[in-house]
């Protein structure tokens, strides 16, 4: 579908509701950069490493022993969500989080400058978004963020949960775009995956289906959605 894989050192956003396999989709991205011999950094900010290490593992990825060759660095950033915004000392109140975010930001270029990952993976950034309620403040943190990874030169693939109600990232500040949806078929729900932007690459724009296996995700780039869609339809009473 991307006619090549994803241009090298940029950000892409990958966003799809709960369970459509959004960490397994980067996880896979890394995986496959570790047998071609580049190193990769997963930043977790929801799921531990033991709990992402297990799940991965149950799709057909071992990161426990590339974690042992010093192939793949975990950080795992999931207290993030729970440090409250603001924290009072006597009459001075502390943006918590803020500080959070900024040794998050120091704690990645010290690891790129230490490992030199040529692929990174940041799951999901919703995690931070729901701590920022005012718009503003929300762009100036992803902004800050996509500067920090953008500093490493890796490609950087982030993940992003959204539902009617959640705020998403601006769409230009990263350079693609992948989104995962399901999609109703008759009396059966597809998964499709979808291009929505891709700069310096001629991507299909069509929507594909995919499964999730024992082997992790599998897109059938040959099959016209649509078509499929066109036929269970006409196929119901
Ligand atoms: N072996 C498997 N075979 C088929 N489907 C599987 C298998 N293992 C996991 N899944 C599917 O993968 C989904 C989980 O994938 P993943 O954790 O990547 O989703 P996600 O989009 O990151 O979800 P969340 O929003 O909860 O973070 C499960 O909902 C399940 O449907
Ligand atoms: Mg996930």
């Amino acid at each position: 579908m991307l006619k090549g894989g994803f241009p090298r050192g940029r950000m892409i956003l990958i966003r799809g509701s709960p369970g459509m396999g959004k960490t397994i989709l980067c996880s896979q991205f890394l995986y496959q950069g570790l047998s071609q011999g580049e190193k990769s950094l997963f930043i977790s900010l929801e799921e531990s490493k033991e709990q992402l290490i297990r799940e991965m593992y149950f799709v057909g990825m071992d990161f426990r022993q590339k974690e042992k060759d010093g192939l793949i660095t975990f950080i795992d950033a999931s207290p993030i969500r729970h440090i409250p915004g603001e924290v009072k000392l006597g009459d001075i109140r502390v943006g918590k989080r803020d500080f959070a975010l900024v040794a998050l930001a120091k704690k990645i270029k010290s690891i790129a400058a230490e490992k030199k990952p040529h692929r990174i993976a940041i799951d999901p950034l919703t995690a931070l978004s729901i701590q920022y309620p005012n718009d503003s403040d929300l762009r100036l943190m992803v902004l800050d963020l996509i500067e920090a990874l953008t500093q490493t030169g890796a490609t950087c693939l982030m993940t992003e949960e959204l539902n009617s109600t959640s705020r998403g990232i601006e769409e230009y500040s990263v350079h693609g775009v992948l989104h995962l949806r399901p999609l109703r078929a008759g009396s059966t729900t597809v998964k499709t995956i979808e291009i929505s932007k891709m700069r310096e690459c001629k991507h299909d724009d069509q929507p594909r289906l995919y499964n999730i296996t024992d082997n992790g995700i599998v897109v059938h780039p040959e099959q016209n959605v649509l078509a499929l869609l066109g036929r269970r339809d006409r196929e119901q009473p």
